[in-house]
């Protein structure tokens, strides 16, 4: 038998000259896979059957999008993900459910190689290779753009040459990835980064600033999981897409970020996350009023390092893994109720509710009930301050000796 090569297939140019290069290059046989990890756009057997007319031995494809949503968003949002305190990790999180993909395919189908088409110059190769090599250190990568200078127009030389059924036509100016969680999209005159974004390129998004009525949406966590918009229950999925269409119209989740990539090269994406960004602004100020001060402050530097890791292509490594441990027992306090206004492109909060709050009235009260006693807060003043006074003492006595 000759040797079998696993492809990550998109059904796009690229991927689908892809399959005829790698055979043409390496004399292998190339299983297709392709994930929906609610990307939208054509249907799964459009592609399954593309990928056979372009050559492949076998085509699988998986609608992956519970999968995606319960088992990579949803901890993102456990994390409050956000890389460079900004990007919602949209793309870096949609390579491992791939990557897992890809892993038991090679092995259903006895593959030694598994192939993708990311170029040399970003991050989601390292995310891809890397994520391969841990679930499956026998697997070798190619990358055919990368490895085969598999470029755009040798690709379409390629495709017209051997007559294979694309449509080489459809070309965007843009470069864009997409899922349930977000969308990206770069190059084009977007590469001038004093360029401002057209509205052209946004998709999940309605312009913000077009006058509109706003819409008001209740979201119920239970630890740290949302379970239910407006009191109906409903599953990860469903309540990201939901918040995409509803946030979406008021304009909320864009954002355009000079961002550096793991290769060292600093990079200008523009990105559209309405239902990530309004969850993770809920899930983050109902942790504000049920994690204990010193967990909250602590954890601010956690979700920082989760996001690092993830972003960075190691999400199946013993750090990130030690730390989803971490945040499981952070969360599961997050238990309630969030109240918010979408509009304008912001998604504010109005209201929290919960059980598990650590908010007391009684405390925070300046009307009659408080039940804090005031004549505490001197000796504590005096305690607490009694190491900066010490010191500042100190620095006066010795300036008097040396003067
Ligand atoms: N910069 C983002 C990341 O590294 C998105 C990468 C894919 N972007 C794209 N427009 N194709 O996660």
């Amino acid at each position: 038998m000759s040797e079998r090569v696993v492809l990550a297939y998109s059904g796009g140019l690229d991927t689908s000259v892809a399959i005829e290069w790698i055979k043409e290059e390496t004399g292998a046989e190339v299983i297709a896979v392709a994930a929906d990890v609610g990307q939208g756009g054509e249907d799964l057997e459009v592609i399954r059957e593309r990928a056979l007319a372009c050559g492949a031995v076998e085509a699988e494809v998986a609608d992956a999008r519970d999968e995606f949503a319960d088992g990579y968003c949803l901890p993102a949002l456990k994390a409050d993900a956000l890389y460079m305190d900004s990007y919602p990790l949209v793309s870096a999180l949609s390579r491992p459910v791939i990557v897992k993909h890809l892993v038991a395919a090679a092995r259903k189908h006895d593959a030694s190689i598994v192939a993708h088409g990311c170029t040399g110059k970003g991050n989601d190769q390292v995310r891809f290779e890397v994520g391969i090599g841990a679930l499956a250190p026998d697997l070798r990568c190619i990358a055919p753009v990368r490895d085969y200078a598999m470029t755009r127009d040798r690709a379409i030389e390629f495709a017209e040459s051997r007559d294979l059924p694309i449509d080489v036509n459809k070309k965007s100016p843009y470069s864009i990835d997409q899922n349930v969680w977000g969308r990206a999209v770069e190059t084009g005159f977007l590469e001038d980064i004093w360029n401002g974004p057209i509205e052209d390129v946004y998709s999940y998004t309605s312009d913000p600033a077009v006058p509109r009525p706003a819409d008001e949406v209740v979201i119920t966590f239970v630890a740290g999981e949302p379970v239910a918009i407006d009191g109906r229950p409903l599953t990860m999925l469903a309540i990201i897409e939901e918040l995409n269409t509803r946030a979406g119209a008021q304009g909320v989740g864009r954002l355009d970020l000079v961002e550096d990539r793991l290769v060292g090269i600093k990079s200008r994406e523009v990105y559209e996350a309405p239902g990530a960004m309004a969850l993770i602004a809920a899930h983050r100020e109902l942790g504000r009023v049920t994690i204990e001060r010193d967990l909250a402050r602590f954890t601010t530097g956690v979700s920082q390092r989760w996001a690092e890791l993830v972003y960075d292509g190691l999400w199946f490594s013993p750090l990130k893994y030690a730390l989803d441990a971490f945040l499981a027992e952070v969360n599961s306090t997050i238990t309630g109720d969030i109240r918010m206004t979408l509009h304008g492109g912001r998604a504010v909060v109005t209201g929290r509710r919960s059980e598990e709050s650590l908010y007391d009235y009684n405390l925070a009260t300046y009307d009659t009930g408080d039940t804090f006693d005031q004549s505490l807060a001197k000796g504590f003043i005096e305690l607490w301050g009694m190491p900066s006074k010490l010191a500042a003492t100190r620095e006066q006595q010795s300036q008097q000796v040396r003067s």
